[in-house]
């Protein structure tokens, strides 16, 4: 199955595409398009969207024609999509783009790009959000996301270019068998060696393991392997 996911992946991203002046989330519009039996690869786009939502409950900012906000169907999608999908986007914005893992693509330490992958294993679909800041000024964030939030420092006429060098590097990540993808992740591995903390608990990260989970080792010695969530990174 996998052989043939590789082999049929190639170039299918992104057609046929549904692009939006404005809407409430790209996700729940490609949600609707899912459910109603788009093919794999459709692809909503919005330049603005009123309710976009982040990881955790988080809502999602972007000011309008400045940003890549972008919903994927993907059927019968791999398990590593997620950090696929932050390989892919770290490739684009460039080669000292790291990836905070899970899936926040960082430039600088600050997150130029954000991931959200929601779906119905059951039925074989998952929708793939990614909101990119290519072109938007930070000053146009609001003040709680100016310290955090980066940018590729683009124009709003370099989004469409963008959208396709993203989609053909989303096509590449795809077709990559598991050890070469979490080889090409690890070394844009952020967290490595770093102090981080989840859900009350702390460690030192100690890197990715097989199955795409973060590894931390404990102050009171061990190790454990985090699934998903959401790790903090600590000052050092
Ligand atoms: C995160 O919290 O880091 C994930 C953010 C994902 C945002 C994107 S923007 C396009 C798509 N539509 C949404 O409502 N969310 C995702």
């Amino acid at each position: 199955m996998d052989e043939v996911r590789r082999a049929g992946a190639v170039a299918r991203l992104g057609r046929p595409r549904l692009h939006l002046r404005a809407t409430t989330s790209t996700n729940d519009r490609a949600r609707a398009l899912a459910q109603a039996g788009a093919p794999h690869g459709t692809l909503v786009t919005a330049a603005e969207q009123s309710a976009g939502r982040g990881r955790q409950g988080r809502t999602w900012s972007a000011p309008p024609g400045h940003a890549l906000l972008l919903s994927i169907v993907l059927r019968d999608p791999p398990t590593l999509l997620p950090l696929a999908a932050a390989l892919a986007v770290a490739g684009v914005a460039g080669s000292h783009a790291q990836i905070k893992w899970p899936n926040d693509v960082l430039v600088d330490g600050r997150k130029i790009a954000g991931i959200l992958a929601e779906g119905r294993p059951q039925d074989g679909w998952v929708v793939l959000g990614i909101g990119l800041n290519v072109a938007l000024r930070i000053q146009d964030l609001p003040p709680e996301l100016r310290d955090t939030a980066g940018t590729l420092g683009l124009t709003p006429a370099d989004l469409e270019p963008t959208l396709d060098r993203l989609l053909a590097a989303l096509e590449r990540a795809l077709a990559l068998d598991a050890p070469a993808l979490l080889d090409a992740y690890r070394d844009r591995d952020a967290l490595r060696d770093r102090e981080v903390s989840w859900a009350g608990s702390r460690g030192r990260a100690a890197g990715i393991d097989g199955e795409g989970r973060l590894i931390v080792e404990l102050p009171e010695g061990g190790r454990t392997a985090l699934n998903a969530g959401e790790v903090h990174l600590e000052r050092s």
